[in-house]
């Protein structure tokens, strides 16, 4: 494939594909789309060189497993991970799936995603639509992916706080044998209180209870503890942060997803009514804050952690930004829908492209080097 055809088919998709997909309602155009590559991974293969792109500068290994390159699926856009084979096809180095909670749920009503062009963002309050841990793991387990995948668990919103590491406990186990790793969120703005649990004590508790389980199956299993990170939401408080360090420290957790959406609403170009509307806000508008996040966590927790940067990358630029500020791998879910499907191509080439400038022999090379900025 030469650089004109590629610049060509994302020219293509930019000015054609995108305004047609974005007349349509945009969860329905998501369902659409995901049932084909669910069902039909293989209509990807066509696509398979012109989304892919390798270079040894790109490869890393965190907790065992091999990433290909650093650019991954977000939480949020396999929901019921359906999707496995199609992931690596389109080029990510790894995918997560979920969120998963304890019971199935239907979710908040519709309409419950929003796009916001103006902006290059997306406001949700989707609200945990799953099929719960059970269906979700046979389904997983049915399935396979040549890529690290990373299970993403919340609490059901119709168990209260109280009980909430029990129903993270039960996701836990019973989802164990599918996940390469687990992302632990408390963080998502549209379950209600959810985002209690990042404090101090509720967290404490909860990571305990996973790292006491993880053991425990793992020794059972003889088959190796998975990591286990936590999602934070970009709009904690320094002292807020301070303490989830604290507790991430304590209970040797293996890294940090930085960060969810934001629930605040700041110099947005979209109509009023539609800045407005509930749920969090994803894409352009929370990289700089996510990349804020991602160099106290560093500057906080130097190499203790494994950072995954995620809000709001759309460009190689954007990655480049995250990584030397902390971060060791990336996440995309709006900087996705907007671009389309070659972005990890794109992202991929851009980043190993700005490593060879920076005369840097590989990616890790680049990890921090701008946290103290
Ligand atoms: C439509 C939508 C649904 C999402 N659902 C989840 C979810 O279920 N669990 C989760 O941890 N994050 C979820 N997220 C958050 C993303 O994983 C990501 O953290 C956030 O959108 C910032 O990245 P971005 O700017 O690349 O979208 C969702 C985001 C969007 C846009």
């Amino acid at each position: 494939m030469t650089k004109y055809s590629y610049f060509g088919a994302v020219m293509i998709y930019r000015h054609l594909f995108q305004p047609l997909l974005f007349r349509i309602d945009a969860e329905q155009i998501h369902d659409r789309i995901l049932k084909r590559l669910a069902e039909q991974p293989w209509l990807l293969s066509p696509l398979q060189p012109w989304a892919n792109y390798s270079s040894p500068l790109l490869a890393q290994r965190h907790w065992g497993l091999a990433f290909r390159n650093p650019i991954g699926l977000a939480a949020g856009f396999d929901k019921f991970g359906v999707a496995l084979a199609a992931w690596n096809k389109l080029g990510f180095g790894f995918a997560e799936i979920g969120t998963i909670t304890g019971s199935a749920q239907p979710g908040n009503e519709k309409p419950r995603l929003f796009r916001l062009p103006a902006d290059g963002a997306l406001i949700n309050r989707f609200g945990f639509n799953n099929d719960g841990a059970e269906i979700t793991a046979k389904r997983m387990s049915s399935r396979s992916s040549d890529i690290p995948i990373g299970v993403n668990i919340g609490k059901t919103k119709t168990v209260d706080l109280q009980r909430a590491v029990e129903d993270y406990v039960f996701s836990f186990q019973t989802l164990w044998n599918v996940a390469d790793y687990f992302v632990i969120n408390v963080s998502s703005p549209n379950t209600p209180n959810l985002r209690q649990l990042q404090e101090k004590s509720s967290l404490l508790e909860l990571l305990n209870q996973l790292s006491g389980l993880n053991r425990k199956l793992s020794t059972t299993t003889g088959a190796a503890a998975r990591p286990v990170l936590v999602k934070i939401a970009p709009d904690l408080s320094r002292a807020q942060l301070d303490d989830l360090l604290e507790v991430v420290g304590a209970t040797g957790v293996s890294g940090i997803v930085a960060t969810n959406t934001t629930i605040t609403r700041e110099n947005l170009h979209a109509p009023e009514a539609l800045a407005a509307e509930t749920g969090g806000l994803s894409g352009k508008p929370i990289a700089r804050r996510s990349t804020e996040v991602i160099r106290y966590i560093k500057q906080q927790m130097g190499g203790k952690v494994v950072v995954i940067g995620v809000g709001g990358v759309f460009t190689a630029d954007d990655a480049y930004d995250k990584i030397k500020a902390g971060a060791s791998l990336i996440q995309v879910y709006t900087g996705f829908v907007y671009q389309g499907p070659l972005i990890c191509r794109q992202l991929n080439r851009g980043l190993d492209r700005l490593l060879r400038r920076d005369g840097l022999r590989s990616i890790t090379e680049a990890i921090g080097v701008e946290a103290s900025a």
